[in-house]
């Protein structure tokens, strides 16, 4: 059977995120430049998005770009904007077409005036679909969300006093960037490394973890259902006995 045949249909994730992480080094390895090697990413990402789709899966959330890559030199910056640029402009009729939802988590306002535009259009003009929705998280970090939640949490009270006691997770919930998304139960980050990078500080905190040796660009379907099989077999106990479960 292959693995994709060994998927349990009823138990796909709703909610898988990915760090994208190794292109730099594949390129490397391939005596490329780093451009090379996002771009190839990009390839990796189209496939996916196809393949979360097929597998119907509500909400994919790819890390592509974090608060801390802004300190990367300026080329390499500049490149990654460019492509993003160039690869909606590709896609977007595709996703479109797909039933494909678009949306960005982060901090919108910081990215480039051209990248926010070409975001906006692919968002409005994804809006109303009802399929897979692709989170691009850029220019986001964790700790970022976490902060703009308080400072908004800080605004609303000087209109309007809040209750401290009213303040549990779900009012934090609705304050964060993926107020309307459920967890992730899947993270899966390529290349080797084991850290969190400051992605998804909040929302990972029972999240399934899956780590992969191969690069981003290299990151194939069957490794993807790979990830979906081992998350199968986990039994997610949330602090329960497994005789309770
Ligand atoms: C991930 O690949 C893409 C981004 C962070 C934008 P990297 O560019 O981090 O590749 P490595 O980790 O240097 O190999
Ligand atoms: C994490 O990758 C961010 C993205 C994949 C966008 P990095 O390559 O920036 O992470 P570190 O620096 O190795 O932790
Ligand atoms: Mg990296």
């Amino acid at each position: 059977m292959s693995l994709q045949e060994q998927l349990i249909k009823e138990r796909i994730p709703q909610h898988v995120a990915i760090i994208m992480d190794g292109n730099g080094r594949w390129a490397k390895q391939q005596n490329k430049n780093r451009v090379a090697g996002h771009k190839k990413g990009a390839d990796t990402v189209r496939m996916i998005i196809e393949t979360a789709a097929r597998l119907e899966i509500k909400h994919l959330t790819l890390y592509a770009f974090s608060t801390e890559n802004w300190n990367r030199p300026k080329l390499e910056v500049e490149a990654l904007m460019a492509l993003l640029i160039s690869s909606i402009d590709k896609e977007l009729n595709t996703l479109d077409k797909n039933n494909i939802k678009v949306n960005v988590i982060g901090d919108m306002d910081s990215l480039p005036s051209n990248v926010q535009k070409k975001l906006r259009t692919a968002i409005e003009r994804t809006q109303r679909n009802s399929g897979l929705q692709v989170n691009f998280a850029l220019s986001y970090s964790g700790r970022w969300d976490i902060t703009s939640a308080i400072q908004n949490i800080v605004k609303d009270s000087q209109k309007q006093a809040i209750d401290p006691t009213s303040i549990n997770e779900d009012f934090i919930q609705k304050y964060l960037s993926t107020h309307d998304i459920p967890d992730p139960e899947l993270l899966i980050r390529t290349s080797g490394e084991y850290r969190i990078s400051n992605f998804l500080l909040w929302q990972l905190a029972y999240t399934e973890m899956h780590f992969s040796h191969k690069y981003w660009p290299e990151f194939t379907k069957e490794d993807f259902f790979d990830a979906l099989l081992k998350y199968q077999q986990r039994e997610r106990r949330f602090g329960k006995t497994s005789e309770q479960l």
